[in-house]
C-alpha cells in the first residue's frame, strides 16, 4: 500500500456545530485524526501520515500561512515513503491556496486538495466522502505530474482553474469553460485533461524556498469608482489586481490614474469581475500599455501570480510572460 501525508489546515471539513445541522458551526475546530477514523476504509487505500499544520477558518489564510504551508509540503514530499499529499483547507479560500501550491510545489508526486461545505457535525456531512476520494486520487498513477488537483464531489479540478462557484451547494466547485480534468466514481479515477500552464516541478517560483512575498492588493471597478481607490492601495502595494468591468474595463478617471501611478512603478494587472472569458490587452482602456493582461485567471489568482512574480521581477515584460506561462 503507498503511503499518503494528510497536511490539515482546518476549514468546515473540521467544523463543529449543533449535531445534524449545517449552519452557525465553527471552521477548523476538529482534529484531522477525528476525521481520519471517520472514514475506517481510508485504511484499506493508503497508509496515512497526518501532520495538523494550522486548524483554521480559511478566511485567515495570508501569505505568510500559505510559505509555510508550501515549505512543509516540500519538505513531507522529499521523503521517498510518502507518494502523495492531500490538504485539508476551508473552502472560502481554497482556489487562492490551491494556486498559490501549484505554483510553489517542487515535485511531480500527486498533491491534492479538498474541503467541505457541510461541518463534520451535519447529517449527510461532505468531508468524509471528499478525504475518501481525495486519497484514493492521491494514490493514483496517473495523477502525477499534474500540478495540484482540486477533488470535490466526485470532480477532478486543476489547482490553476478550480473556483468556488456556489456558496452554498455542495457541488460548490468548478472551472468554467476548462471543464474539468477528470472524475471519480467511489476511488475510481477517470482523467479527461490536463491542465497546458506550467506547474509544480516546472515552475520557477518552485525552485527556491520561499520567505515572503511582494505585497499586492485587489481593485474593484463599478459604475461611478472614483480613482482614490487605487492611490490609497498604492501606498501600501507594490502591485495592483484591476477587477474591471467586461473584457477588464473602467472609467476615464481611472485610466488617468493607472497611467500616473503606473509611472510611478506600480504594476497593474487587468481582470474582470465577469466570471468567464478572457482579458487581452486594449488599446482603449489602455492605450499607453500599462497594465499586464490577467487572461483567464480570477483576481485573486492574479493576485496570487503578481505576488510571486514581483519577488522575482520588476520588469514589465518578464512579468507578462509569467502571466502568458503560468
Ligand atoms: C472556511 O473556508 O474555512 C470556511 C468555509 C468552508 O470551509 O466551507
Amino acid at each position: 500500500m503507498k503511503t499518503i501525508a494528510i497536511v490539515a489546515t482546518g476549514g468546515t471539513i473540521a467544523g463543529t456545530g449543533q449535531q445534524g445541522k449545517t449552519v452557525a458551526y465553527r471552521a477548523g475546530e476538529m482534529n484531522v485524526d477525528e476525521i481520519i477514523q471517520s472514514i475506517p476504509m481510508i485504511q484499506n487505500i493508503a497508509h496515512i501520515k497526518e501532520y495538523q499544520l494550522m486548524n483554521i477558518d480559511s478566511n485567515e489564510m495570508n501569505p505568510q500561512r500559505w510559505i509555510v504551508l508550501s515549505n512543509t509540503i516540500n519538505e513531507i514530499v522529499k521523503d521517498e515513503h510518502i507518494d502523495g499529499v492531500v490538504v485539508t483547507h476551508g473552502t472560502d479560500t481554497l482556489d487562492e491556496t490551491a494556486y498559490f501550491l501549484n505554483l510553489t510545489l517542487h515535485t511531480e508526486k500527486p498533491v491534492v486538495i479538498t474541503g467541505a461545505m457541510r461541518p463534520a457535525t451535519a447529517t449527510s456531512a461532505d468531508g468524509p466522502y471528499n478525504l475518501y476520494q481525495a486519497v484514493c486520487l492521491a494514490t493514483h498513477n496517473e495523477a502525477w505530474h499534474q500540478g495540484v488537483m482540486g477533488l470535490f464531489s466526485n470532480t477532478i479540478y486543476s489547482g490553476r482553474d478550480i473556483q468556488k462557484v456556489n456558496n452554498y451547494k455542495v457541488d460548490a466547485f468548478d472551472q468554467k469553460a476548462f471543464g474539468c480534468l477528470g472524475y471519480m466514481q467511489d476511488h475510481e479515477v477517470y482523467f479527461f485533461s490536463r491542465t497546458f500552464k506550467i506547474h509544480t516541478i516546472d515552475s520557477m517560483f518552485s525552485k527556491r524556498v520561499l520567505k515572503d512575498l511582494s505585497s499586492v492588493g485587489i481593485a474593484y471597478f463599478y459604475a461611478g469608482a472614483s480613482s482614490q481607490l487605487l492611490y490609497d492601495l498604492a501606498k501600501f502595494h507594490h502591485g495592483i489586481v484591476l477587477t474591471g468591468s467586461g473584457s477588464g474595463n473602467y472609467n476615464r478617471e481611472w485610466m488617468r490614474a493607472i497611467e500616473d501611478l503606473s509611472s510611478q512603478g506600480i504594476v497593474f494587472v487587468r481582470c474582470s469581475r465577469v466570471a468567464q472569458g478572457i482579458v487581452f490587452d486594449d488599446e482603449i482602456f489602455d492605450p499607453q500599455h500599462c497594465c499586464i493582461p490577467g487572461n483567464t485567471l480570477t483576481p485573486q489568482k492574479a493576485r496570487v501570480l503578481l505576488m510571486l512574480a514581483l519577488t522575482y521581477s520588476l520588469n514589465h515584460d518578464e512579468i507578462r510572460k509569467i502571466f502568458n506561462e503560468y
